[in-house]
């Protein structure tokens, strides 16, 4: 298992181009099973995830090519409509095939995916979702299976909790459906606005994308297109935070300014100067003190639940206390408990967590529980006195393309070692 050895005390100063969103990529990905022609995705971030759901795709029988951030998808003839455990349990964000599959094939069976790090994370509203759309859903031996042999047929879908991956789900099973579907209390995430662009251009109805109701008038079938995905917020998101933890001066190319002004606020709020240029940079910088501020997670347009560990770790250096409350996920705190051995002086209550600073953070070993969590510690170690070693970093190349290679880019003093296989 790879693992990161940082050395802190640098601040951060240059340019570093932001990606594109793993989590605007998968849905993406799985909306290529809705149509026979080939689908073309361009700035699709090189990262773990991403490998599992086109390898995912590839299983059901359609043809993938990946050229560097450019992933042809081709789903002429679906052979094997199933998401199988050994994939799910590595990526729960595999679930995003179910609609599409009913949609297109009529039927999929999906490993259930089982909790994970940061909570039980269960997919009963995509499936309560899909039986509104008229399929016939059963769970056996680990596994959902959904029918609609005849099609399915649109409905009033009304979400008992916002989620993003159960919007997206039902959105991309919703476009064939025989008439009109309304998404109620839909999430209203850019990853939702961008998979409703690529399938708009795919031949789709829909209207609303973007607020917590979405409106699809069902058509006969899709067609092949291509698409460009939007920038990732949260990696844009971790590295405003990384130049503002070491006191440093960040310019951030390729990015979506108007999706972080949740961040954006709290870091101005917490002395942090950050300036937009233009529509797609942005500038981050920081020398002073910086000043502690409460923040809640919330969907968006709130504060994101994936940005809430690293601005955890941004608050250990803040004067005074800060109170952090999560409401996304039940348990989303535990870089928490690996940034108290970093010297940190936070307790956590339920779903707060009261962070008292500024406190110097010495280097340690530590590991990385989850993706964010990991970026958390990166973020850490970017500050901490002396050396850290962050094992288990595999976590963090789910989702963030090269985060070493940018970071040192920029002056960042971190190294990846590889510890032979994973
Ligand atoms: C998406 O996960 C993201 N993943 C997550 O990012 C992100 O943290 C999360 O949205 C919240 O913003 C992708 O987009 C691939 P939810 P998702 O359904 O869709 C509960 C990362 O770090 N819920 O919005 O799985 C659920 O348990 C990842 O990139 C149900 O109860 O999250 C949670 O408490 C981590 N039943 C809440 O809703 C359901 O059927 C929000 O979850 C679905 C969700």
């Amino acid at each position: 298992m790879d693992r990161f050895v940082v050395t802190g005390g640098v601040p951060l100063k240059g340019s570093i181009a932001v990606s594109g969103a793993k989590n605007s990529a998968l849905p993406a990905l799985a909306a290529s099973l809705l149509t026979e022609e080939p689908v073309v995705l361009h700035g699709i971030p090189r990262v773990r995830d991403i490998a599992t759901m086109v390898s995912l795709l590839g299983s059901t029988g359609a043809r993938t090519q990946v050229e560097g951030g450019t992933v042809r998808i081709e789903a002429a003839r679906i052979t094997q409509p199933e998401a199988p455990y050994e994939l799910v349990k590595t990526m729960r964000a595999s679930s995003l095939v179910l609609g599409p599959l009913v949609a297109r094939h009529g039927r999929a069976r999906v490993s259930m995916p089982g909790g994970c790090a940061i909570g039980a994370r269960p997919i009963n509203l995509h499936v309560h979702g899909l039986e509104q759309l008229g399929a016939e859903v059963t769970q056996s031996h680990g596994y959902i299976e959904a029918a609609a042999p005849d099609g399915m047929r649109g409905a009033v879908v009304h979400f008992d909790r916002i989620t993003v991956t159960g919007t997206e789900d039902l959105l991309m099973a919703a476009v064939l459906a025989k008439g009109e579907t309304v998404l109620v209390n839909a999430a209203r995430e850019p990853e939702v606005t961008d998979l409703a662009d690529l399938l708009t251009r795919m031949g789709a109805r829909i209207e609303g994308a973007g607020s917590s109701t979405i409106r699809v008038v069902g058509v006969d079938r899709l067609y092949g297109t291509e698409h460009r995905i939007i920038p990732d917020r949260i990696e844009a998101g971790t590295f405003l935070i990384a130049g503002a933890i070491t006191g440093g001066d960040l310019l951030l190319t390729e990015c979506r300014p108007e999706h972080l002004t949740a961040l954006t606020v709290k870091l101005r709020q917490a002395g942090v100067e950050v300036t937009v240029e233009g529509s797609s940079r942005m500038r981050v910088r920081s020398g002073g003190r910086l000043r502690s501020v409460d923040m809640t997670t919330e969907e968006h347009p709130g504060f994101p639940t994936d940005l809430q560990a690293q601005y955890m770790a941004l608050m250990t250096q803040a004067d005074g206390i800060s109170l952090i409350t999560e409401t996304i996920f039940e348990n989303r705190f535990m870089h928490a408990s690996e940034l108290m051995r970093m010297g940190a002086n936070i307790r956590i209550e339920g779903r707060q967590a009261i962070v008292a600073g500024p406190r110097e953070l010495s280097g340690a070993q530590v590991m990385s529980s989850d993706l964010r969590a990991s970026a958390s510690l990166v973020l850490a170690a970017m500050v901490a006195k002396g050396e850290t070693i962050i094992d288990r970093v595999y976590h963090i190349d789910r989702g963030y393309e090269r985060i070493e290679e940018k970071l040192a880019g920029v002056g960042g003093n971190i190294l990846r070692v590889r510890e032979g296989r994973e």
